[in-house]
């Protein structure tokens, strides 16, 4: 980090204190920083402690013609490696997804052309706030990164999430999105599902599917190598581990649903196992024994929680993208789009399973993204390049460069 510039907006509210651990944090570490402190971050802390902690200049004023004269605000905007606004307040935030400039913060984050993080703090009920929940969503969209704030006993009596970050993990989110050769997927939570589901049906015989996790696992690795941290929840499988990703093992679909709802947070989720649709209603809890002579048991099935519609559905803790899957042998691009809309998803990656093509527990798939903006089809591929493809996509459209390839053009879909 050491020669490393940030910008730091300090917008108001009790966690601004926090700010000035952080450049302390930050000077320590060799970064020079400059603040720019809003009127409201003004009634918690002072410009002169922070010029002291920055040994720095405190910028305040859009209208200062001093400062105008020394840095006008867009070079301002533009002088730093990365802004970072924490604490970041409701109305900041607003401003930002409006892309409102009314005073100096809001305009120079306006004007950057430099990567953007905020660490967010307010009331639970304002975090929770739909409108909070819209303008997290586009900022996010546009590749903005966030610390998210932690949950515990607020200043105003509540509990719940909302609280600042501590200031040495903001630290740590700026040191990962500044390190040399930092990888597009630095500071993103990414969850997969891999392989099949197991329902049991007495304790030696199970429900099962085709499913190898070789697609699931391929793609945890590809996103773990463009820098994310991974959490990869696999079903019953023979493949190996992925190196660097948290492997969360289960059997059944509703403890893939639970090891996945504990797992949020997440940025993105990706969901490739081939999860059993039904279970058996009341598994036995001794081995099935045949009677000479009587018919074969009935199973009586009860259709399993859908994991990627629970976790797609709109809320507070919804991954910013959601990525499933298609595995059809008829009609794939209308049972596609069909999932794509019925389950809330981004994106479907669409392959046909028939037996013919080998794509079940084979090394290779031929797939198709489809998406609220159209259908890409890739050709056929190992599923390490499928997965290395989808990773690279998916951090196209929420990194930086997605949002470049957005204001320039048409994205990149050849890639
Ligand atoms: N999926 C899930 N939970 C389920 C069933 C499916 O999360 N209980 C996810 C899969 O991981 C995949 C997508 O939903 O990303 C579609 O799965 P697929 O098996 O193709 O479709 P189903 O919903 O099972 O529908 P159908 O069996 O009718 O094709």
């Amino acid at each position: 980090m050491s020669g490393k510039r940030i910008l730091l907006v300090i917008s108001g509210g009790i966690a601004a204190f926090k700010a000035l651990e952080l450049v302390r944090l930050l000077r320590r570490q060799g970064c020079g920083v400059t603040c720019v402190l809003t009127d409201n971050g003004g009634q918690f802390v002072t410009p002169l402690s922070l010029q002291a902690l920055s040994e720095s200049k405190v910028y305040t004023d859009l209208f200062s013609l001093t400062d105008e004269s020394e840095m006008g605000h867009i070079q301002l905007s533009r002088a730093a490696d990365l802004l970072v606004v924490a604490p970041a307040t409701a109305n900041i935030l607003a401003k930002m997804a409006g892309g409102l400039a009314d005073d100096l913060a809001s305009t120079v984050l306006l004007a950057t052309d430099k990567p953007v993080l905020v660490a967010p703090a307010m009331n639970v009920r304002m975090w929770l706030h739909p409108a909070t929940r819209a303008n997290m969503a586009t900022l996010k969209q546009r590749g903005v990164h966030v610390v998210e704030p932690t949950e515990g006993a607020m200043a105003c009596n509540e509990f719940g999430p909302g609280r600042l970050a501590e200031p040495p993990e903001i630290a740590a989110a700026i040191a990962a999105l500044l390190a040399p050769g930092a990888k597009p997927l630095a500071g993103r939570h990414a969850l997969v599902t891999s392989g099949p589901t197991h329902e049991p049906i007495d304790p030696v015989r199970y429900i099962a599917n085709r499913s190898s996790g070789k697609q699931g696992h391929a793609i945890a690795a590809a996103l773990a190598a463009l820098g994310a941290r991974v959490t990869l929840v696999a079903g019953p499988v023979s493949v190996p581990d992925p190196a660097g990703v948290t492997v969360r093992r289960v059997e059944t679909a509703a403890q893939m649903l639970d090891a996945c709802q504990s797992a949020l947070p997440a940025d993105i989720a990706v969901f490739a196992a081939a999860v059993a649709d039904w279970r058996v209603e009341q598994a036995a809890t001794g081995k099935i024994k045949k009677q000479p002579g009587a018919a074969p048991p009935a199973l009586a099935l009860i259709p399993n929680p859908d994991i990627l519609a629970t976790i797609a559905a709109a809320g507070p803790l919804r991954p910013q993208l959601v990525v499933g899957f298609a595995a059809e042998t008829d009609d794939l691009m209308a049972n596609a789009q069909g999932k794509l809309t019925r389950k809330n998803a981004d994106w479907i990656v669409a392959n046909d399973v028939s037996p013919e093509t080998g794509i079940m527990g084979g090394a290779e798939n031929a797939v198709h993204i489809v998406s609220a903006a159209g259908i890409e089809t890739w050709p056929r591929l190992a599923k390490d390049d499928v997965a290395r493809r989808l990773a690279q996509r998916i951090a196209d459209a929420l990194g930086y460069g997605g949002v470049i390839a957005h204001w320039f053009g048409s994205p990149d879909t050849s890639r």
